[in-house]
């Protein structure tokens, strides 16, 4: 694979074509770490990859340098899937010093024995030199841990992105204009959906830090590198970090005895306009990250669940929990469901949109077993409610 960024810049990361899995993540076309060798007349590694690659590392490093005559070892972030290899890597490289700001350098000590390890702190507008090439950083706080910080190389117009712009996509071309670009873009939606959304405020802030940089790449920790698409992918942070919403009704729903399945198609029929995206999603013939991928720029959602044992069903709970997590903003809500004579599901799921701050459509609409034309009508009624109110979110 061809794999020069720049001249003298080069990716060496790991491709994990076959994870399926990270951490309840459903990597649907697999995943890759990403990291990066820049070499000057001093040579710096940008990342690591996960811990059981770190050997894989190693032998693409000593493609292009020995180890140990690197010099720093940037570590943008501290979770394991960027600095897992770190202690392996830093064994390798014994003159390098690890650059980092002080909360990485802190939580690193809490994953590994770093007491020997030659630290260099950086903090936004610190720069390192390279030789002809500068390394400068900037903190970006929770995009995605508090450590968090990029990395801009500005004699190349190049900025190391860590987990912002990222996507779960594993490859054989390096850049985005090499692969399937729709591809890439509902992958970076799935990842900002999955892993972003709840920090969007701070991801507007690094937004804004970034906008004062001259970018002509974007280098993330995952998936492929932007260059002919990141006005694109800028534009959809900016819109993505704002939830900002689309004509677009989803109707997300569970049902024991098929009752609540049939309020769901009645709100789904009602939603169904011209210009309104109006979609019916079974909890249970879809899963968490396609959920929350499409919840993310939704400006109406409908959720029901029957009553099963005082409570709404598993899933239900469960998707509602991992929505709660994840914090998507700005929505209008529809309880709604069935029951048989205790307290209603759908009191669950008001409780949980109103801790969410979702603004509810009306007060849960409930059937005691089957649902009778008149409460099927008063679906289809809010159904068409939540359709106007979701083109009116878009004017
Ligand atoms: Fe890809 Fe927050 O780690």
């Amino acid at each position: 694979m061809e794999t020069t960024v720049r001249e003298n810049i080069d990716w060496v990361g790991h491709v994990d074509w076959t994870v399926r899995d990270f951490h309840s993540y459903t990597t649907a076309r697999g995943a890759t770490y990403n990291a990066y060798l820049v070499r000057d007349e001093k040579t710096a590694l940008i990342d690591t990859v996960k811990e059981p690659f770190a050997d894989g590392l190693l032998a693409g490093i000593r493609h292009f340098i020995d180890p140990a005559k690197i010099d720093y070892l940037v570590c943008n972030h501290a979770e394991p899937d960027h600095a897992g290899a770190f202690a392996a890597i830093v064994a390798a490289c014994p003159r390098a010093k690890v650059v980092c700001n002080d909360k990485c350098r802190k939580t690193l000590s809490l994953y590994f024995d770093t007491s020997k390890w030659d630290f260099e702190i950086v903090k936004t507008g610190s720069s390192l030199s390279l030789g002809k090439r500068q390394l400068t950083f900037v903190d970006t706080p929770f995009v995605h841990w508090p450590e968090s910080m990029v990395t801009y190389v500005p004699e190349e117009r190049l900025l190391f992105s860590m987990d912002a712009f990222g996507q779960h996509f594993a490859f054989s071309n390096l850049f985005d204009d090499q692969n399937p670009i729709e591809d890439v873009m509902a992958e970076a939606k799935r990842y900002y959906a999955n892993i972003v959304m709840p920090f969007g405020k701070k991801v507007a802030s690094a937004l804004e830090a970034c906008a004062a940089l001259d970018i002509d790449l974007i280098a993330p920790a995952h998936g492929v590198v932007w260059r002919s698409h990141c006005a694109r992918i800028l534009a959809e942070y900016n819109d993505w970090a704002v939830c900002k919403p689309k004509a677009k009704v989803l109707v997300i729903y569970d049902s024991m005895w098929d009752s609540t399945a049939r309020m769901a198609r009645a709100i789904q029929a009602g939603a169904t306009k011209n210009g309104v995206d109006a979609k019916l999603i079974s909890i249970r013939a879809s899963d968490l990250t396609e959920i929350a991928t499409e919840v993310l720029d939704a400006a109406c959602i409908a959720f029901g669940s029957s009553t099963l044992n005082r409570g709404p069903m598993p899933m239900v709970a469960a998707v509602l929990s991992y929505l709660q997590g994840l914090s998507p903003s700005g929505k209008i809500g529809l309880p709604f469901g069935s029951y048989g004579w205790g307290i209603s599901g759908a009191q669950a799921i008001q409780k949980y949109m109103e801790e969410m701050k979702w603004e509810l459509l009306r007060e849960p609409i409930k059937s005691q077993y089957r649902p009778s034309e008149e409460i099927l009508g008063a679906c289809r009624e809010a159904g068409a409610a939540l359709a106007d109110r979701a083109l009116e979110a878009t004017r």
